[in-house]
């Protein structure tokens, strides 16, 4: 085995991904805990944004700033190299959680038990099945009372489209909440509230009916019993192939918050979960073992000082090594550049890094040369694919307070644009430019960010779209149609690709029936040569 497969192998990319408050950031730092990343519970700050902070800018730049320590955290965990990526709590901010899952090669679901599954859970488990990224589900918050294991399995299955399989079983729930039973070791972990401790009782048994077993627990021991023979025969064995592929979720329950079922969860976790795979490029599939270094940017994230305008763009290796200081082609503006401070982040510290392998996740600084899906290559011509933009949910017009700054505007609406805070459109025939997003936030933030940094005056008026869609079509006659009666609502993305602002579903209905041989995209990947990914509208 080479030194480069060694190092592949021995790292797992992943995040976390949860609907708001069921327990991502906590399950974060108990697993840090294990991992001895950090010493202490409370080392790591929740990234939320409070709910009731939302027009408080000085908050969110901080909450941002909280953000950006600590957006990669590493920690080795019996000889593997764990690279967990941080995504953002506030649902305003999902898509630049979308993006992330394109840089990571599996994810733990968390589900709170009392409220199953969550509007941002089912969201973020589309971009998973999309993907067919492997997910690990973690029924969280079991010391309270929460809905039946049953129920909630069969919601997972239901709403996310995806089977489950139980790895181990809960006996009994909130105050009478005993422990997990493992269902395939037969060990029992006796729970008792614990938030600091990495302590744990765990104990082997026959199986539900060993007479050890039912002297503890009576009853409850016989209905455990009950359940697993259930259990077993619905689900059957649990195939880790399957699991690979996406197709099957293994499910722990647990309490992140009293250390309970944690380290289960990361025991089976450096067990089965995938190392980096291969990334689909414009030149084909890129293996994680080729010599060459290639990677590319995820995330952009912009200096909390607003003196320093330059940014940190996350880049996922996908190949070979980065090494400090190597020059490498920056494929898009074709241009070989070389990055003297690359940096690794965890909880507050960032650390200088000399090399980096597949899987790992560098930060480069980035004076403005970065676009969210660029591609560095050691001088190959190719980009990664995958990285897709999805329709924003709310729309608004930019509209400029001071008609001296338009130059500044355009410039500071580009560049928020590029660290995909928001897309902008621009229209066909004039100057008007619509910003979307997923959540008001951010045109909290874009606003404040280019009054402050680019003393640009604005302000946003309200639009009543209902979602953008990107138009392809092989012959300009496939819409004539389209431009003919709906030209007003027809907008450029920044990429230069066709987008028809819908105003409404029967707009855009409306629209597929007189334009029948045109698509109508929901979502779209702009470093296809063709653009093949993307939900039909
Ligand atoms: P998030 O990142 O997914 O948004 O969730 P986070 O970990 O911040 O957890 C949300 C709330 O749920 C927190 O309470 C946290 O303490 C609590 N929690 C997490 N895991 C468990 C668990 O296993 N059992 C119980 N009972 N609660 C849990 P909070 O009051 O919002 O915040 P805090 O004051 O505790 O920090």
């Amino acid at each position: 085995m080479t030194q480069l497969s060694n190092k592949i192998d021995s790292r797992k990319t992943f995040a976390i991904i949860s609907h708001p408050d069921a327990g991502k950031t906590t399950l974060t730092e108990k697993l840090l805990l294990f991992g001895g990343a950090i010493q202490v519970a409370g080392a790591v700050k929740s990234n939320k944004i409070k709910k009731t902070a939302t027009s408080d800018f000085l908050e969110i730049e901080k909450q941002r700033g909280i953000s950006v320590t600590t957006s990669v955290m590493n920690f080795s965990y019996k000889g593997e190299q764990i690279n967990l990526l941080d995504t953002p709590g506030h649902k305003d901010f999902a898509e630049d959680t979308y993006r992330t899952l394109t840089a990571v090669d599996s994810v733990i679901l968390v589900i709170d038990c009392v409220k199953g599954v969550e509007e941002q859970t089912e969201k973020l488990m589309k971009v998973c099945r999309m993907r067919e990224t492997p997910v690990i589900v973690f029924i969280n918050k079991l010391d309270r009372e929460g809905r039946d294991p049953v129920e909630l399995l069969d919601e997972i299955e239901a709403k996310l489209d995806i089977r489950v399989r139980p790895l181990s079983w809960p006996l009994g729930m909130g105050r009478d909440f005993k422990g997990v039973y493992n269902i395939y070791d037969n060990t029992f972990n006796f729970f008792s509230p614990n938030k600091q401790m990495i302590e744990k009782e765990i104990e082997s048994f026959a199986g539900p009916n060993d007479p050890k077993f039912v002297k503890l627990f009576g009853d409850k021991a016989e209905k455990l019993e009950h359940d697993l023979d259930l259990i077993n025969g619905v689900y059957g064995d649990f195939a880790v192939d399957e699991y690979l592929e996406g197709e099957l979720a293994p499910v722990f329950f647990g309490s992140a918050l009293n250390n309970f079922g944690v380290q289960e969860l990361l025991d089976t976790f450096i067990k089965i979960a995938p190392g980096p795979r291969h990334r689909d490029s414009t030149k084909g599939l890129i293996e994680p073992d080729d010599e060459n270094f290639s990677g590319f940017v995820f995330k952009i994230h912009a200096n909390l000082d607003p003196k320093h305008r330059d940014r940190i763009a996350f880049l996922r290796v996908c190949s070979g090594r980065f090494e400090r200081n190597k020059f490498y082609h920056h494929v898009r503006l074709d241009r070989n550049i070389r990055f003297a401070n690359p940096a690794t982040f965890m909880a507050q510290d960032k650390s200088l890094i000399e090399f980096a392998h597949p899987g790992d996740v560098i930060g480069l600084y980035d004076s403005g040369i970065f676009k969210i899906g660029d591609t560095l290559t050691e001088g190959e011509k190719f980009m990664f694919k995958g990285i897709p933009s999805f329709s924003p949910e709310i729309f608004k017009e930019l509209v400029l307070n001071d008609p001296l700054k338009s130059k500044q505007m355009e410039k500071g609406i580009l560049q928020l644009t590029d660290e995909g805070l928001a897309q902008v459109f621009l229209h066909n025939s004039s100057n008007r430019k619509v910003v979307g997003a997923v959540g008001d936030l951010q045109f909290e933030v874009i606003q404040y960010r280019l009054i402050n940094e680019y003393g640009a005056d604005c302000r946003f008026s309200h639009l009543n779209f209902f979602r953008a869609c990107w138009v392809i079509y092989e012959n300009p006659e496939d819409i004539s149609e389209l431009w003919r009666l709906r030209s007003h609502s027809l907008y450029y993305d920044k990429h230069g690709h066709l987008t028809f602002l819908a105003e409404s579903v029967y707009q855009l209905e409306l629209a597929k029936e007189k334009n029948p041989k045109a698509q109508f995209l929901f979502s779209i990947e702009h470093n296809s040569e063709t653009i093949e990914l993307g939900k039909t509208a």
